[in-house]
C-alpha cells in the first residue's frame, strides 16, 4: 500500500512469474515451460549479419516480416495476423480491445484453473470474471461456457492441467456464444494434435493465439501473435497505437521471421520435446505418480509417497527448479516443464534419491 498510488494500484494482485535463477546460479530450470534447446542455427546469421544502423530507427510498426512467415507457416493472410511482445502482450491488447469493462456489464468466462494472467488481466482493465470450475477430471466444464455472457477465454491445451479439449467442444463455445470474442489461447499447441485454427474460416468470433516462447525456443525474443478475423485484428491494432506504436523491436522481427521460416527445424524441435515428455510420463508412472496425457512441454504431475510441496522444495535444495501452486485442487501437483534428455535425467534421478531419504 502506498498513498502515492491509485484506487487500482492499491488493490491489484499482480501476476507474479516462476523464479528466475540469479546470474551465475547452476541450476535445472523446468519451471517456466520454457524450450530447453536454443534458437535455429540461422538465428546466429541473423544476429552476425546485424546491420546495426537499423538499431537507430524505430522499428516497423506491425512486424509485417513476421506476420508474412506466420501467414505462410500457417495458411492465412498476413491481414489475418497480429504480432505484440510476448503472447502475454497480445492477450492484454485482446482484454482490452474484446471484452466490456465496468460493474454493469456481462462477465467475461474463464476457467477457474487455467493461465493465471487472465484474472490479473481481467482486474487490471476492470472486465468482469466469471471463474467456471474445472470438472472433477480438470476438463473445461464446456455446457457452462455455452451459456453466453461478456465473452471467453480459456488456454487450449489449458495450462497447469496440460489436457487438450476436442475442437468439436471448441466449435460448441463458438457456437453458443456468435456475439462475442471466444479467445483460445494456443501457447501450447504445437505439443497438441489440433489446433483452433482450422475453425477460423468459419467462425468471425474466434481468436487463437499463440506464442515462439515455447515451440520455436524464442521466449527471450518475446514474439507472440494472434490470428483471427481481420475485423479482430484490425480492433488489437487499434489498442496496439492506443499504447505503443513499436511492441516488437527490430532485432526480435527479424529473428522471429527466419525461426518460423525454418519450418523443418522448429517441427524437429518439437518432436524431441514430445518425445522426452513421454518417456518421462512413464518413468515416473512406474514410480506410482499419476498425471494426465499431457499435451504441452510440461507435464502435470502428482507425486507419489511425498507431498507436491514438500518435493518442490527437495528438488530445489537440489538444484531442480519446477512449479508448484499452492491453490485448492492443484496442491498436490507439480507442473515440470520438460526439459533436455539430460536434464529430466537429473530430475528422475533426484526424485529417486529423495525417495529413498538421501
Ligand atoms: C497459457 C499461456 N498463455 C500465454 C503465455 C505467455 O507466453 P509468452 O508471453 O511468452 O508468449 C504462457 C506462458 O507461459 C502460457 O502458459
Amino acid at each position: 500500500m502506498s498513498r502515492f498510488w491509485n484506487e487500482k494500484t492499491n488493490s491489484i494482485e499482480p501476476y507474479v512469474a516462476g523464479e528466475q535463477p540469479k546470474p551465475g546460479q547452476k541450476i535445472i530450470k523446468l519451471n517456466t515451460n520454457e524450450n530447453p534447446y536454443p534458437a535455429t542455427p540461422k538465428v546466429s546469421k541473423v544476429m552476425e549479419n546485424l546491420d546495426i544502423g537499423l538499431l537507430a530507427r524505430y522499428p516497423e510498426t506491425s512486424s509485417v516480416m513476421v506476420r508474412e512467415e506466420l501467414a505462410k507457416y500457417f495458411g492465412v493472410r498476413p491481414e489475418q495476423v497480429f504480432c505484440g511482445n510476448g503472447s502475454d502482450e497480445v492477450l492484454a491488447f485482446a482484454f482490452q480491445a474484446f471484452f466490456e469493462a465496468g460493474e454493469n456489464a456481462r462477465p467475461l468466462l474463464v476457467p477457474d484453473i487455467s493461465y493465471s494472467f487472465y484474472p490479473v488481466y481481467a482486474s487490471l482493465y476492470s472486465i468482469p470474471l466469471k471463474k467456471i470450475p474445472l470438472k472433477e477430471d480438470f476438463s473445461i466444464d464446456v455446457e457452462a461456457f455455452c451459456q453466453p455472457e461478456g465473452g471467453v477465454a480459456f488456454a487450449n491445451p489449458n495450462a497447469p492441467t496440460s489436457l487438450k479439449l476436442p475442437l468439436t467442444e471448441v466449435e460448441k463455445i463458438l457456437k453458443a456464444n456468435p456475439d462475442h470474442v471466444v479467445l483460445v489461447d494456443e501457447a501450447y499447441a504445437a505439443f497438441s494434435d489440433e489446433t483452433a485454427r482450422v475453425l477460423l474460416p468459419k467462425y468471425k468470433n474466434l481468436l487463437v493465439t499463440g506464442t515462439l516462447s515455447k515451440s520455436h525456443s524464442l521466449a527471450g525474443v518475446r514474439l507472440g501473435f494472434a490470428i483471427g478475423d481481420e475485423e479482430l485484428i484490425e480492433g488489437l491494432c487499434r489498442i496496439r497505437d492506443s499504447f505503443n506504436s513499436y511492441p516488437v523491436d527490430c532485432i526480435a522481427q527479424r529473428v522471429a521471421a527466419v525461426t518460423v521460416e525454418d519450418k523443418e527445424w522448429v517441427a524437429e524441435n518439437v518432436s524431441k520435446i514430445c518425445a522426452t515428455r513421454d518417456r518421462i510420463k512413464e518413468e515416473l508412472r512406474k514410480r506410482g505418480w499419476t498425471m494426465p496425457d499431457s499435451k504441452t512441454n510440461f507435464l502435470f504431475a502428482k507425486p507419489c509417497g511425498i507431498g507436491a510441496d514438500s518435493l518442490y522444495t527437495k528438488l530445489r535444495e537440489k538444484g531442480i527448479l519446477v512449479r508448484y501452486f499452492n491453490k485448492p485442487r492443484i496442491n498436490e501437483y507439480l507442473r515440470i516443464t520438460i526439459g533436455t534428455d539430460e536434464e529430466m535425467d537429473a530430475l528422475l534421478k533426484a526424485v529417486d534419491e529423495i525417495a529413498e531419504g538421501k
